[in-house]
């Protein structure tokens, strides 16, 4: 047998059909910055850094599930920019067969010192979170008082070469109205395309309410007062985002309707955390601890078969909109976004 064969042999595909090709990371829970949808304002409690696993274990994970099939990965945190090393890490995970792209999702507050040597370590992609334009709003929801740094930063991942850079906005209602246009012109001009995301009840203050979201179709209804939309309907992949194509033919949007319609139907992801955590969706109530296999003597088939285990039960769907959701007991920062 060729071991292009093999490797069909072994593809992840989940209870309901979806074929699992991406791996998101998480590197650290640590983040310098404290966002209300996803961190609390103060005393967190971060993972000890033994239990972190280290770059070697993480591309055991990666070499063992880039022969499933998994041909993408994204490094996620907290801000993956705190783990020390990170180009060391994009280097090393660039270099097993089988994985034709890494991206990340960063803050952007660290892109000014480390955007090149990420690029050149072969980091493909980057997602930035940016949610208000406005300085005091910025630092109303990230609390941080720093825009200006952040877009040094995303100005210093363009100059390094990053192409197609996606900008994040979390969809607050009352919060976000006053930042759309803005964010969606910046990325008009500076070649970014802006994504909202509805707020997810992630927030470790669990504050989240429906009542809080600011709906995909609000917003495209707010865009469209200003500016002609055409649904991008021809994409090659279907992914979380709906995109539109601005009529004048100058850039593009997308909605992530995580709550009002969620994408969970074309899911092809499952999550590892920063201490060795299989997840098969961001609102898992389960985990796989992989670290713990790793550390004893397990062999890479023994990790496979907790792997294909996991992605057999990989939940259909989160439940937000039904009476019997439950919040996962991690939040976003220690999940990975
Ligand atoms: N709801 C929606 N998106 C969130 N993110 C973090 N917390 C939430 C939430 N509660 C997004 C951020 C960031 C990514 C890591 O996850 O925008 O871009
Ligand atoms: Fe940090 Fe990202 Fe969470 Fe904001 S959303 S606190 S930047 S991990």
């Amino acid at each position: 047998m060729s071991s292009q064969e093999a490797q069909n042999e072994a593809v992840l595909i989940d209870g309901m059909g979806r074929r699992i090709v991406n791996l998101r990371i998480s590197v650290t829970d640590r983040c310098n910055f404290r966002c209300t949808y996803c961190m609390p304002a103060d005393n967190v409690e971060f993972m000890d850094r033994v239990e972190l696993l280290s770059f070697e274990e993480i591309v055991r994970v990666a070499n063992v599930v880039a022969k499933l099939g998994i041909n993408r990965l994204r490094l996620t945190g907290g801000e993956p920019t705190m783990r020390k090393g990170l180009p060391v890490l994009v280097k090393m995970l660039s270099e097993v067969e089988g994985i034709q792209d890494i991206a990340m999702t960063t803050n952007a507050f660290f892109l000014k010192e480390h955007a090149q040597a990420l690029k050149d370590a072969g980091l493909k992609r980057l997602n930035v979170s940016l949610d208000a334009l406005d300085p005091d709003k910025f630092r109303d929801v990230n609390r941080r008082d720093c825009l200006d740094q952040v877009l040094e930063g995303l100005k210093a991942a363009a100059d390094a070469g990053f192409k197609s850079i996606k900008i994040n906005a979390v969809a607050v209602r009352n919060f976000s109205e006053t930042e759309i246009l803005k964010l969606i012109e910046m990325g008009r001009s500076d070649g970014f395309e802006i994504r909202f995301i509805e707020f997810m009840p992630l927030d470790s203050d669990q504050i989240w309410e429906r009542d809080k979201v600011l709906f995909g179709h609000e917003i495209i209804d707010l865009i469209k007062e200003k500016y002609e939309l055409i649904p991008i309907t021809d994409s090659l992949e279907i992914g979380p985002a709906s995109e539109y194509n601005f009529a004048d033919g100058k850039g593009k949007i997308g909605v992530i309707t995580a709550v009002s319609n969620p994408f969970c139907d074309h899911c092809n992801r499952i999550r590892m955390t920063a201490d060795g955590k299989l997840r098969t969706c961001l609102f898992s109530t389960q985990e796989y601890d992989l670290k713990t296999l790793i550390r004893s003597k397990a062999t890479d088939q023994d990790i496979v078969d907790v792997i294909l285990d996991a992605v057999a039960k990989k939940e259909p769907g989160h439940k937000i909109n039904l009476d019997d959701f439950e919040r996962p007991v991690r939040a976003m920062h220690a999940i990975g976004g």
